[in-house]
């Protein structure tokens, strides 16, 4: 076929085929955890004012100022489509006062989120996440929670060789004094710093410490670390949250370098990447951390709260480049081939039988042609065929044939499913 005039916008992506096997046996793991420790999903709308982000996630964030994507409504409405979901988590609940419900509020999600990036390998412009957010307390053991049911779930998708990384970026009270430690030793070498830090340096200094650059690098390699300059209830948060993690024997490191690119976190942050065999930079498969203050720049209360996200197509990438393997989904044994009006005519309500006893079956009820209809039934490879013909259609009888064996036998209408779930 030429090249067709329509395509996929850039960065986004049709999902079918295979690529579902994936998606639903990720959902069916999230979701199996999100039952387990009693986490209640959220679906938030793709649009959301623009503002609750800017605000938010943060004006001087690169999601902010180069991704989101956009627009102004007829009405002069400034809306966005979602970059991410923990701000419109805490807008709902805000929203809907969910602090008067028994605290810690426990909510999940599995939804798109969009972000205008330069699209390469494990970066779209459309992506599936899954998040678990806790709000409404601020236990150091609800990190740890978090952390542990992210590497958990990874672990249940086939990853073994996964690394988290940990870090402390302190509170409101510690961070802005390390802010201005670290803008003084950065200052004295802002020239060999690249064009972006020079950039963040003004307005977002701790994000120079994860710049990926060699000669950034090198700089913050001696640079000053929060680790030090935590004031004491942080430095005590981050101590109790290893305590957790050491006792479950979760491995980690902790990496002072760590402070990703949400301003909205305070305290615990962390990352969760797994080893590409084919060296892929595809990035980290899950991050999140703690963020108390979100609730009160949105204009809610006090609502310590903590939670993380997971990029589900990386997800899907490494699974299929360490072709891991997916449960055997259940294929229909049968399949129903028709003959002639008649029968086609009261093939539609045996198919509606089978559906009400909760048996797979396949049919090809546009198909005329025995011939076509037993080639697609081998393809298939089911193990029975029922062949339901003008003749039988008039006796109210059905051919049962066994594919391997080849034998067939006649079966009354009435009894069909009966004798059928007797095979099965
Ligand atoms: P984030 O680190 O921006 O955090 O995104 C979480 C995960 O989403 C990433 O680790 C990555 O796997 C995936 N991801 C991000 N951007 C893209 C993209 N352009 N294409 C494909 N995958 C992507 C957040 O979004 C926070 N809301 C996480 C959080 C929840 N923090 C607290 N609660």
């Amino acid at each position: 076929m030429p090249n067709p005039k329509f395509q996929t916008p850039k960065g986004m992506h049709d999902i079918f085929g295979e690529n579902w096997k994936y998606f639903n046996r990720i959902f069916e793991v999230v979701e199996s955890f999100a039952k387990f420790y009693n986490f209640e999903r959220i679906e938030t709308p793709v649009l959301e004012d623009t503002e609750l982000f800017t605000r938010g996630i943060g004006l001087a964030t690169d999601i902010v100022q180069k991704e989101m994507f956009n627009l102004r409504t007829k009405g002069g409405d400034k809306l966005a489509l979602r970059p991410e979901g923990t701000a419109p988590v805490v807008r709902a609940y805000i929203q809907h006062g969910m602090h008067n419900l028994p605290q810690p509020v426990k909510l999940w999600y599995f939804s798109q989120f969009f972000r205008y990036e330069r699209p390469q390998a494990g970066r779209f412009r459309q992506f599936w996440q899954f998040g678990f957010e806790i709000l409404g307390e601020g236990n150091p053991a609800l990190d740890a929670q978090i952390i542990l049911i992210f590497f958990n779930i990874l672990k249940e998708l086939g990853f073994e060789k996964l690394t988290v990384k940990i870090n402390s970026i302190g509170d409101s009270f510690c961070r802005p004094y390390y802010k201005k430690v670290l803008v003084s030793y950065l200052k004295h070498r802002a020239y060999a710093l690249c064009p972006d830090c020079k950039r963040r340096l003004k307005e977002n200094p701790l994000r120079v410490l994860d710049c990926k650059q060699d000669k950034c690098r090198q700089i913050v390699s001696q640079a000053p670390q929060i680790l030090n300059h935590l004031c004491e209830n942080c430095k005590n948060h981050l101590k109790s949250v290893l305590e957790f993690l050491d006792e479950l024997s979760l491995p980690y490191n902790l990496d002072p370098y760590l402070v990703r690119g949400l301003d909205y976190y305070t305290r615990t942050v962390f990352e969760i990447s797994e080893e590409s065999e084919k060296g892929k930079a595809i990035g980290a498969l899950a991050g999140g951390g703690r963020y108390d203050n979100l609730a009160k720049i949105l204009g809610g209360g006090e609502v310590p709260a903590v939670g993380g996200a997971a990029g589900i197509e990386r997800i899907v990438e490494l699974m299929k480049e360490k072709q891991v393997k997916l449960p055997k989904e259940k294929k229909p044994k049968i399949f129903l081939a028709q003959i002639g009006e008649l029968a086609k005519r009261k093939s539609l309500k045996i198919i509606e039988e089978f559906r009400k006893e909760k048996i797979p079956i396949y049919e090809s009820i546009g198909k005329d042609s025995l011939k076509s209809q037993m080639k697609l039934a081998d393809k298939l490879g089911v193990k029975y065929v029922l062949i339901f013909g003008q003749q039988e259609a008039l006796n109210n009888e059905i051919l049962l044939r066994n594919m391997e064996t080849g034998k067939q036998k006649k079966l009354k209408l009435k009894n069909l499913i009966k004798e059928v779930k007797k095979i099965l």
